[in-house]
């Protein structure tokens, strides 16, 4: 029998790491998968969903720019997606109803506590940006129940219409946005959800944000070098820097949870990339 199709729609696709990674799941736990990248019309990311669905194909990842129409496409989300207003992982469920998933905010918080053993609950922390990717990460954030949860954007209006939305998941958390330049360190975890770095940019943040006992992470990665913040940070005195190739495996393997029911062990997947 044919291995169950899985595949992730982007646009662009080809630089995609998730063929690699989940190919690497399906041996390490022999499951029957087989995981492609599909490239879709900037036009017509519904009709290839659909396309894809009717062909037998069993889930999907999302990435950019989609994961908001995904969001929109699908008939039931999970909690974790609705509160992350944008979905990366699709498939349909037992009465054919497209259900929508967000596993990256569970990706991240499982890298930095699990896999790097940072402590969240009770530290003070600052996020910085506040689009699509922040969201996505604010709700597993929360859980970990932090003392302070700092937005810092460049749209300032940004930050302050996350911080309302998420005040009911809030909790014991105390949550405020700023500006980059308002941000009062130090802070324990800095993590970087901007995409300035994609332009080599850095957000104007006071040096005074990092302390020698910070950890910072950027959920962008860069293989075999240094991203631009984690640079500074690392200037600027911060105890270790982590950048996203773990929050990207680690988002993976709760997608592939999700659809077999079996979680892979992510660890000697990103020794595999880091090799690559
Ligand atoms: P994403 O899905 O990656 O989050 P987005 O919703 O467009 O994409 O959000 C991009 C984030 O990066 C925003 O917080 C944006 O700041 P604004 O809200 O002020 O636009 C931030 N960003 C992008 N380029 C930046 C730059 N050069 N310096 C600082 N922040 C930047």
């Amino acid at each position: 029998m044919a291995d169950d199709l899985y595949a992730v729609v982007g646009n662009p696709i080809s630089h995609s790491k998730s063929p690699r990674i989940h190919s690497l799941f399906a041996t390490q736990t022999g499951e029957p998968v087989e995981y492609i990248a599909i490239q879709a019309p900037l036009d017509d990311f519904a009709g290839t969903v659909g396309a894809f669905f009717d062909r037998g194909g069993k889930g999907l990842n999302v990435t950019v720019p989609f994961k908001e129409q995904a969001w929109a496409l699908a008939g039931r989300r999970t909690e974790r997606a609705e509160n992350a207003g944008a979905a990366n992982t699709l498939y349909r469920d037992e009465n054919g109803t497209l259900v929508a998933d967000n596993t990256d905010g569970v990706g991240l918080v499982r890298d930095l506590t699990v896999n790097q053993g940072v402590t969240l609950n009770g530290r003070r922390i600052l996020v910085l940006g506040a689009g699509g990717a922040v969201r996505g990460v604010l709700g597993p954030l929360l859980a970990e129940a932090p003392a302070t949860l700092v937005i810092a954007n460049r749209t300032v209006a940004r930050a302050e219409a996350l911080v309302a939305l998420f005040a009911p998941n809030a909790g014991a958390t105390r949550m405020s946005a700023c500006g980059f330049a308002e941000a009062a360190g130090p802070f324990d975890v800095i993590i970087n959800g901007t995409s300035a770095s994609l332009q080599g940019d850095l957000p104007p943040l006071p040096a005074n944000v990092i302390g020698s006992g910070s950890v910072s992470y950027d959920m962008m990665y860069a293989l075999g070098t240094t991203t631009v913040f984690n640079r500074w940070a690392g200037e600027q005195g911060a105890a270790r820097t982590l950048d996203g190739l773990g929050m990207l495996v680690e988002q993976a393997a709760e997608a592939f949870r999700v659809w077999r029911g079996v979680r892979p062990e992510t660890g000697p997947v990103m020794d595999t990339l880091r090799r690559d």
